[in-house]
């Protein structure tokens, strides 16, 4: 298949670039950056978009009539503190920019037959312990807010004809990049500890099974898709329990709690959205879709991913 990403240059673009490359199928890279972005995977091309633009561009309407699926990543990082600035580029990024490549994609003569597009668990807002499955109903604070908006604009895709999946993503968890890579240093120093209560849910998932469920839902049969997917482990852990397997994987003590007052000081409205609230989500469609984890548990994934 012939299938373009925007994000590619991101920590899950990136990846998802690397094993479709590797699984013989041609990757094109959507990118705003002029040239051929650094780093993208041996073999996988680039072109241009400018998601603040005009939806019926014909340089982006071209590629897009190239491609047999579409996977819709970009958007302005989340994870730093919010200003009034970030939080109109977190909005406008994911809004505007969908809504410029679902345009593009219905001035397309021929169009993708699939059409892949990120969202988050945020869609759902903090929600205490309640198990969440992709058919409970949205939260209503910023971030609930913007996935609803962000997801409406991808599911207008669908009008075209094209087969259109919304993306539900948790927590990734790699190294190189996004919340862990944040958390390594202190508790590579072995300073880390559980923030706030630590009761709140982290629905963490494994680069490497986001990745792979991406794929799984490239390359399962037409028409057999569900209009909205959790990418999460099956099993969501407390940030307490979070902790424990962290420090455990690293070899470290993680006796210094992080006081709720510190990350709101540290990050304003963004700790309690990110950090002092969660969501025991659950992906219950990929299962029941005969998706298999390679990293279904913390410790073993944590292991894999920095254990000493
Ligand atoms: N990582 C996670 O834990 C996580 C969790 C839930 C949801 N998600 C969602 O999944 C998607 C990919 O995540 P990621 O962690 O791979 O993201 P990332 O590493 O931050 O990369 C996102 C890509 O989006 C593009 N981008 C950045 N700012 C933008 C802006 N203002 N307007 C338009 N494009 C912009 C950039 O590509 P170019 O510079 O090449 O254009 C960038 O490489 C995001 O939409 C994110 O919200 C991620």
């Amino acid at each position: 298949m012939r299938i373009g990403i925007t994000g590619a240059t991101g920590l899950i673009g990136g990846a998802l670039a690397s094993e479709l490359a590797g699984r013989s199928h041609e990757v094109v890279a959507l990118t705003r950056r002029a040239g051929a972005p650094d780093g993208l995977p041996a073999g996988v091309r680039s072109a241009q978009w400018n998601p603040g633009g005009d939806g019926a561009d014909a340089g982006l309407v071209g590629v897009l009539e190239e491609l047999d699926a579409l996977v819709h990543l970009a958007g302005e990082p989340v994870g730093k503190r919010w200003t009034p600035a970030r939080k109109r580029a977190i909005r406008e990024s994911r809004v505007g920019g969908t809504k410029t490549l679902v345009a593009a994609l219905g001035a397309a003569g021929n169009r993708p037959a699939r059409f892949l597009a990120a969202s988050a668990v945020g869609y759902y807002g903090p929600r205490g312990d309640e198990e969440l499955a992709e058919d409970a109903p949205p939260g209503t604070d910023f971030l609930a807010e913007v996935c609803t908006e962000w997801e409406d604009a991808s599911a207008g895709a669908r009008q075209g004809g094209i087969e259109t999946v919304l993306m539900r993503i948790g927590v990734v968890l790699s190294p190189r990049g996004g919340a862990l890579a944040t958390m390594l240093p202190p508790f590579r120093m072995g300073v880390g500890g559980r923030i706030g209560s630590g009761r709140q849910w982290m629905p963490w998932i494994h680069l490497a099974d986001v990745v792979a469920a991406m794929v799984h839902l490239l390359e399962a049969p037409a028409g057999s898709l569900e209009p909205v997917y959790n990418l999460t482990a099956p099993n969501p852990v407390n940030n307490a329990d979070f902790t424990s397997a962290l420090g455990g994987a690293l070899r470290r003590p993680t006796i210094f709690p992080v006081p709720g007052f510190g990350m709101r000081l540290a990050f304003g409205e963004m700790a309690d959205a990110l950090l002092l609230s969660g969501q025991r989500v659950v992906p219950r469609r990929l299962v029941a879709s005969g998706f298999e984890f390679r990293h279904p548990e913390i410790g073993p994934a944590l292991m894999d991913l920095v254990g000493n």
